[in-house]
């Protein structure tokens, strides 16, 4: 039996290993892939979402809050918030912002219309479905 590691060998296995593993990647690549459209549910994007979704972003919701726990972590996680509040606790809350009580961060009024504050709510919604394996794991961020 031949005793020593030959280059032929290492090449052997690294080039069996790699392939293996990348065979393995390419198939949960193919998965995920999969599982996506499960997962966020883009088909219920409905253009009540999208109009909320453009006026999360273009105010900037995500200087102060985290969705699924991105963002920042000055004020509580909003990817769950329809789920721990519900549609009116947050109608509410944006109309009568801010709440000027000492000692509490703000939140400023953005003067939204009712419409826009349903379009909102609609976004928040949305996400609220993604199925995100109860993350973040603290739920208000
Ligand atoms: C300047 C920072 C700031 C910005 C920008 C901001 N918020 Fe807030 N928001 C806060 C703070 C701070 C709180 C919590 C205040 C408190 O608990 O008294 C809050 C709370 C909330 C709550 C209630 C959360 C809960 O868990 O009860 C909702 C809903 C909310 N914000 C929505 C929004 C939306 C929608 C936007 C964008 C249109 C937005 N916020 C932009 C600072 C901000």
């Amino acid at each position: 039996m031949q005793q020593v590691f030959t280059k032929a060998m290492a090449r052997n296995i690294f080039l069996g290993g790699a392939g293996f593993f990348l065979v393995i990647y390419l198939a949960l690549t193919y998965d995920t892939w999969q599982r996506i459209p499960i997962r966020d549910h883009a088909d219920r994007i409905t253009p009540a979402v999208a109009r909320g979704k453009y006026l999360f972003d273009t105010n900037d919701c995500m200087g102060c809050h985290t969705v699924n726990g991105e963002g920042a972590y000055f004020a509580p996680e909003l990817g769950n918030v329809y789920k721990r509040r519900g549609p009116d606790f947050i109608k509410a809350w944006i109309l009568s912002q801010p709440t000027g009580v000492a000692g509490r961060r703000q939140m400023p009024n953005f003067h939204f219309t009712n419409d826009q504050i349903d379009d909102l709510v609609a976004y928040m919604q949305w996400l609220s479905n993604i199925d995100t394996n109860n993350w973040p794991p603290n739920i208000q961020g």
